[in-house]
């Protein structure tokens, strides 16, 4: 082959850090991020685009990351569209070098993500919940026999409420025990993913794991504290691992090894943040994540897809195969009417979701809900806050929020890892349900699971006991490999009724599609959802499964006023954890607020994540890709296993009384609900080309609803494939008539040349094998939708002109206040905060989330001034006034 290579192994393994260790100079060059075919030599690929190869991207596979000169455009998709041209016109077949990438991204600077700080003021204690005399005299007796016996020596262990505390007795992690036993972390290794972690302080210098850590900011093998605020990693590190000595206090898991990996002081790219989180992946065991987008109640982010990748590839290949353990902060926007679901980390099936409880055992105003919440630990509220230690040889008495649950956490992990080292990423999971202890029973709305055990949105599963899950880890019978079945994309197309009515959709899940999925019982389910609408807090969206467990997937957000509706956004719960996934699953959405904004469901779908039947049939999953979700219209004729004998789903209005299913058990596929009650659903009003013209089959009385489900007659198929060609006519039609006002050099008129980038950008995507949700809702929600669709629905397509325009509308140096970077002031001022910061630049169409992330070079500098008014962050962390 004419192309292929070339890379010598040697050649490879002294790039191999490349990456990571050259600075980044986004000033004056433009990175770009290339998956290649695994046949093509790097460097072949990049004389050929003019580019600089520094290296393959930390561990995920044949993706490599080059370097050139700064430029307008995004060069590769430039000349990946040309080759294209090319091959098309002139049928060039010829193999061509530039064949070998199958996906490129222009890597773009964009703010760090949002510390989960202590939010303040912490409420007044609260006298009177004091345990009995005598249970604190038991638990006075029990810290002296465990000083004693362990001989521990630091000064402020006794202040360390959360790891024995003799107060409010029986709330704390219950940890002494497993220490008594001689468990205390050893073997076991924690990466705080954070902003830098002092490895020279007395507290942490002999547990920390230098080969293991980074700083991915300034580039140096030492993640070491710069800014006067990088203090939350250290003080993370010290909940974790910090040492029995006779400095500041202990950390659950005080003999376990600690490394930092600095990505939150800068500016930072999504190729370096994917690095960051598959650093040393072989040892560091479990990363530790107390950051996430901002806890404003109206963001709505998740990490860009190279990151997507570099987590599911650590959770394929970390630790040897048993999968990387991720542990997130839930964060700490309840008081914002924030939810974890909004979050794309926390609402991963990869990462274990950590809430707070305070030394009370009462759920902290600011700690966040939702149905992927795991569990529960210790942190601020109450009247007082995590104990520990701190940059520079000090102690902090002002650690928390969810920052500090998450820690705790990945330290009780660290525990069962010294016990269990072979156990899987899946098994940590399992070990956390069935472990947690409820809590708070009288609040909380818990639900009893199918498999007995208590769950709450606020609590997950309730609260962390270590003793308890090491003991159970002790004799843990490991799960088999992981199995998913996925439901077709199910199109609804029905304006949502105001008010407490909602729309509401079963889908039916048999037997025969699990067991040809390999799947025997469910951990995690996702859904993907389009919704259109003008005002998206106003939506809420709750999942009922077949054994009638609630998942509030998503809840009504005062604060968020985006227009965008939801655009392929992915929910997470794990309230159905045990059920065996059989029967009709239904999903109810509502719009919550009788106003003028309006909305309309478009399509979701669900996918069911758990324990496989058949191990040896496990099968490994595919990394994620731009265009996953872009199968709405094929899908019908490709996922629906054939031999199925169920009932399709069952578009549905219900005044929602929620588990109310289908009256109609019997309509056929891709009818129109009977409407029960005329006004809560109007038929759907779309009305186009396509539907006019295809009509439905002959035997057919009922009209097709816009779109079809998934067929099982034939009759849905012809319908089906009409209209894939109408559109398919309407698509053609639309490039022609772009590609003859280009040559008519529209380029006199701005409008008409932002619209001829915006398309030259997607046919260079289509290309890489990008696509944009441009093209998905094109498929969706038919000509019409393609069109409004270009101008928002990109989440997935983080380059791009129309990226550009956006951000340098944002080009506001206010944006860029270092307060508005580093939040660790309370919540509710953030709220403000936002609100006449960031949230101003950002219009509609879900540019709010990219406006706020993406800065212009020159603004990055203003990332150095961090700080000076910050040196107090000790005394009055989170209660000062806003930074202007
Ligand atoms: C806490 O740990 C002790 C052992 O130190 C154990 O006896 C007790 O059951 C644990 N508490 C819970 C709730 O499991
Ligand atoms: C730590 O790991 C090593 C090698 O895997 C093993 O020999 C040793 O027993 C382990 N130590 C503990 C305390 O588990
Ligand atoms: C699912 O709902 C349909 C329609 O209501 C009903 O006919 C079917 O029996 C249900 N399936 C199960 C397993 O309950
Ligand atoms: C429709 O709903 C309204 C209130 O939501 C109710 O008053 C009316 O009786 C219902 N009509 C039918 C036909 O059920
Ligand atoms: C439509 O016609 C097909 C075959 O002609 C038949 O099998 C089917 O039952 C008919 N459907 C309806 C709803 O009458």
């Amino acid at each position: 082959m004419k192309f292929s290579t070339l890379a010598a192994p040697i050649g490879l393994a002294a790039l191999a850090t490349a990456a990571n260790v050259l600075p980044r100079d986004f000033d004056s060059n433009d990175y770009y991020v290339l998956h290649l075919d695994g046949q093509t030599s790097p460097t072949e690929v990049a004389r050929s685009l003019g580019l600089s190869h520094e290296g393959p991207l930390g561990e995920l596979q044949d993706h490599h990351l080059f370097v050139g000169r700064k430029a307008e455009h995004d060069i590769v998709k430039r000349e990946l569209t040309k080759r294209r041209r090319r091959k098309r016109s002139l049928g060039d077949e010829e193999p061509h070098v530039l064949d070998s990438v199958l996906f490129s991204e222009k890597q773009k600077l964009r703010k760090p993500w949002e510390k989960r700080m202590a939010p303040r003021p912490a409420g007044p204690s609260r006298k009177g919940l004091f345990s009995s005399d005598e249970g604190v005299d038991w638990a006075i007796k029990k810290q002296k026999d465990v000083i004693g016996t362990l001989g521990i020596k630091d000064p402020i262990f006794k202040d360390q409420w959360h790891l024995l505390n003799t107060v409010q007795t029986g709330h704390d992690v219950n940890v002494t025990g497993l220490w008594l036993e001689g468990i205390t972390g050893k073997n076991a290794t924690v990466a705080i993913v954070d902003d830098g972690l002092d490895m020279e302080t007395d507290d942490l210098k002999d547990n920390y794991y230098a080969q293991g850590s980074w700083d991915f900011n300034d580039k140096g093998p030492d993640p070491k504290p710069r800014l006067s605020d990088d203090k939350h990693g250290t003080r993370c590190a010290g909940e974790v691992s910090a040492g029995k000595n006779n400095a500041c206090g202990v950390g659950v898991a005080y003999d376990s090894k600690i490394a930092g990996l600095r990505i939150l002081s800068k500016l930072i790219s999504d190729a370096d943040e994917a690095v960051a989180m598959n650093y040393d992946f072989q040892h560091n065991q479990i990363y530790s994540c107390s950051w996430g987008p901002p806890d404003d109640g109206q963001s709505m982010d998740a990490p860009g897809i190279l990151i997507k990748r570099a987590m599911l590839n650590a959770v394929q290949k970390g630790r040897g195969g048993l999968g990387s353990i991720y542990v997130f902060a839930s964060g700490n926007g309840a008081g914002n009417g924030d939810n974890c679901n909004f979050d794309g980390y926390t609402n991963s099936i990869y990462s274990i979701t950590v809430g707070a409880v305070d030394r009370n055992g009462d759920h902290p105003y600011y700690s966040e809900s939702c149905s992927a919440n795991l569990v529960v630990t210790y942190s601020s509220g109450g009247g007082d806050s995590i104990h520990t230690t701190d940059v520079g040889n000090a102690c902090s008495d002002t650690h928390g929020g969810t920052s500090a649950a998450a820690p705790l956490a990945a330290g009780i992990y660290a525990l069962v890892l010294q016990v269990r080292p072979d156990l899987s990423w899946r098994d940590m999971q399992y070990l956390t349900v069935n472990t947690a202890v409820p809590i708070n029973l009288d609040s909380g709305e818990w639900q009893t699971t199918t498999i007995g055990k208590q769950f709450s949105h606020m609590y997950g599963y309730g609260k962390l006991d270590s003793y308890a899950i090491v003991q159970a880890a002790k004799n843990w019978k490991k799960v088999k490999p992981q199995a998913w079945y996925y439901s077709p994309w199910i199109h609804v197309n029905k304006p949502i009724p105001q008010g407490d009515a909602g729309v509401a959709v079963s889908y039916e899940v048999t037997q025969a599609m699990l067991d040809e999925a390999n799947l025997e019982r469910l951990e995690h389910i996702t859904v993907t959802m389009n919704i259109d609408h003008t005002r998206r807090g106003d939506l809420s969206v709750d999942l009922i499964s077949p054994n009638k467990l609630v998942s509030h997937l998503s809840v009504s957000r005062k604060n968020d006023e985006a227009r965008s509706g939801y655009e392929d956004w992915t929910f997470m719960s794990v309230v159905h954890w045990g059920e065996t996934g059989v029967g009709n699953w239904t999903i109810i959405v509502k719009d919550t607020q009788i106003n003028s904004h309006q909305g309309t469901f478009t399509d979701w779908h669900l996918k069911l994540w758990g324990e496989s039947k058949d191990a040896s049939k496990a099968k490994v999953l595919p990394m994620p890709t731009e265009d996953d979700d872009n199968d709405h219209a094929v899908i019908a004729t490709t996922t629906l296993p054939a031999a199925t004998t169920s009932l399709p789903p069952q578009p549905v209005a219900t005044e929602t009384k929620s588990t109310t299913v289908s009256d109609h058990p019997n309509r056929p596929v891709n009818s129109k609900p009977t409407p029960t009650n005329g006004s809560s659903v109007t038929p759907s009003p779309t009305s186009d080309e396509a539907t006019s013209e295809t009509s439905p089959p002959a035997n057919s009385t009922w009209l097709p609803s816009f779109l079809p489900t998934f067929g099982k007659s034939a009759a849905t198929m012809v319908w089906v494939y009409g209209s894939a060609a109408l559109i398919g006519v309407f698509c053609i039609s639309l490039a022609v008539y772009f590609w003859l006002a280009r040559r008519k050099r529209l380029r006199n008129n701005p409008r008409g040349d932002y619209e001829f980038e915006l398309l030259d950008e997607e046919e260079a995507e289509g290309l890489a094998g990008g696509g944009s949700s441009a093209e998905k809702r094109g498929g969706a929600g038919g000509v019409g939708g393609g069109l409004s669709g270009s101008g928002g629905g990109k989440r997935g397509t983080r380059g791009g002109e129309l990226y550009d325009a956006f951000a340098g509308g944002s080009e506001d140096e206010d944006d860029v206040d270092v307060g508005g970077v580093y939040r660790d002031r309370p919540v509710d001022e953030r709220g403000s905060g936002s609100g006449s910061g960031s949230g101003s630049t950002s219009t509609d169409n879900g540019h709010r989330q990219q406006t706020r992330r993406t800065l212009s070079d020159d603004e990055s500098s203003g990332h150095h001034v961090v700080g000076d008014d910050d040196d107090d962050s000790d005394s009055d962390d989170g209660a000062r006034p806003l930074r202007r």
